[in-house]
């Protein structure tokens, strides 16, 4: 049997994944810290026990995370053939007083922890000639995002590590697409301290990522843009100086930190 491994499966996109994937009958295999969560959405997911919902409860945070998943995977003998790769966070403000602990989870699970876990499962989706790797990252991935610069290059690093794997293991049978939302309902930004509603930008119910991921997959394209606008904030890019789209980016992202936003 073939398992689609889903990491930040207990709320927001990463939930919705599993949602659709329950909806298909794919066998999955959840991930994150929240185990009520999980388990909650596991028995919801199977209340008969198909598809088979394996719990995983992991801190992505921790650097040997990734090595006890796939060794839990292993261990079972689940043959993951779709990882879908969603746990993330932001945090927003001066670069020059952010926490450094928050720093440091930041880099360990945005970037690290995903890098870890695709570099555990590749090899038998190799031996296989056959599997799907999907990756999240961001529009804000593309540019620098002033006040919330550490997340924007996790996502950056995201969509430079799948580019390279969409061409280095597309003739092993393996497709690597990365999606890059705009804004997105989800807990996401409460944690992050943005403040989507006070942009201009239109928020998106998370299962528009997840089609659109879904389509991408099957179609085997590099990047997938959720929306239109998604699409277009990253192609007019071609066409201004850097200075303006740095310009463009924090002012389409309201921090509480910037001044752009009054906080209360
Ligand atoms: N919402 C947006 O507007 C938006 C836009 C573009 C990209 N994204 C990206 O989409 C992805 C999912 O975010 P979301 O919007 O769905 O936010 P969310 O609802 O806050 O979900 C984040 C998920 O990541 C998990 N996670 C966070 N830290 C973790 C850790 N240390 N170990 C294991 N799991 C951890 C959380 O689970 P636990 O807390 O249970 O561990 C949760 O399941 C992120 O990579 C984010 O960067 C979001």
């Amino acid at each position: 049997m073939s398992y689609t491994l889903i990491t930040g499966a207990s709320t927001g996109i990463g939930e919705e994944f599993a949602r659709e994937f329950a909806r298909r009958g794919s066998d999955m295999v959840l991930v994150a810290r929240s185990e009520s969560r999980l388990r909650a959405l596991g028995a919801e997911l199977s209340p008969s026990g198909s598809p088979d919902i394996h719990i995983c409860v992991e801190d992505l945070g921790d650097p040997e995370s990734p090595g006890r998943i796939y060794e839990y995977c292993a261990r079972k003998a689940l043959r993951v053939e779709l990882m879908v790769n969603c746990a993330g966070f932001g945090f927003a403000g001066d670069y020059a007083s952010m926490p450094l602990d928050e720093l440091q989870e930041m880099v360990q699970v945005n970037t690290a922890a995903m890098a870890l876990l695709v570099r555990f499962f590749i090899p038998d989706m190799v031996a296989q000639k056959k599997g799907g790797i999907i990756n999240i990252s961001s529009v804000s991935g593309f540019q620098g995002v002033p006040f919330l610069g550490l997340y924007a290059a996790t996502k950056s690093f995201i969509i430079t590590l799948s580019e390279s794997l969409h061409e280095e293991l597309n003739d092993k049978g393996i497709k690597v697409v990365v999606v890059c939302p705009g804004y997105i309902e989800t807990g996401f930004h409460t944690r992050a301290r943005q403040y989507p509603e006070h942009s201009i930008l239109p928020v998106s119910h998370p299962s528009v990522v997840v089609r659109a991921a879904i389509k991408g997959l099957l179609k085997n394209r590099l990047h997938v843009f959720p929306t239109v606008l998604d699409f277009l904030l990253v192609f007019l890019q071609r066409f201004l100086p850097k200075t303006i789209i740095l310009k463009t980016a924090a002012f389409l992202a309201p921090l509480k930190y910037n001044g752009s936003v009054q906080e209360g």
